[in-house]
């Protein structure tokens, strides 16, 4: 008895770790996303990759039969845009730019902290569990010493810091009796 439970113990540890999971990976077609997207792949897992493509190409991107690619902007996008079981999403659209968050600030801040916000709710439709964000060294303003620590305080200077800063804390955006866990 103690064997077979040993058994099927061992069983599901292998399975749980060669499942092929399923992430979603927005702004994929950009610099870090298109980086992302090749690890998760050559890691044997697959990827829905989702761009506009407002800056980034699909140059950036090998073809690959776990690739899917979804040509559509973060903030249009639906549930039903998305197949199967989903184990991730690593969000990287945006428009990286804080020269641009000065002279388009209301587009801009459309662009990076209502996408966030949208991310987050297609992760509650979906139940997805886990979301990765990249911040942006802008959160913290000039003041800073290097190298930065994780709880060096944040003073952004520019609409783009201080959209980083805010889609940071996008888990304020949600219900207080919310369980995603962020
Ligand atoms: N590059 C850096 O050094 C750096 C440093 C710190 C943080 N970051 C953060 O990492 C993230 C990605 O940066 P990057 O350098 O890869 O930018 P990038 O401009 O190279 O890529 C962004 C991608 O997102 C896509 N995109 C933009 N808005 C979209 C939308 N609404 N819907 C779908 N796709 C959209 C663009 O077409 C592009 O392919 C940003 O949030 C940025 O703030 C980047």
């Amino acid at each position: 008895m103690h064997r077979l439970l040993k058994r099927a113990h061992l069983q599901n540890l292998v399975t749980y770790r060669f499942r092929i999971m399923h992430y979603i990976v927005t702004g994929a077609a950009g610099f870090i996303g298109s980086h992302v997207t090749e690890q998760i792949l050559a890691e044997g897992h697959s990827v829905t990759a989702v761009d506009n493509l407002t800056t980034g190409s699909l140059t950036n991107l090998s073809s690959h039969p776990h690739l899917h690619l979804l040509q559509k902007d973060i903030l249009a996008c639906q549930p039903e845009d998305f197949n199967g079981k989903v184990d991730g999403i690593a969000h990287l659209a945006a428009t990286p730019s804080v020269m641009e968050s000065w002279w388009q600030p209301l587009e801009k801040h459309h662009n990076n902290l209502s996408g966030t916000v949208a991310v987050i709710q297609l992760c509650q439709a979906l139940g997805i569990p886990k979301l990765v964000f990249a911040s942006s060294a802008a959160v913290y303003g000039g003041q800073i010493s290097l190298p930065i620590a994780e709880n060096h305080p944040t003073a952004p200077m520019s609409p783009y810091g201080l959209q980083n800063w805010s889609a940071n804390s996008t888990p304020a955006y949600l219900p207080s009796n919310s369980d995603f866990p962020l």
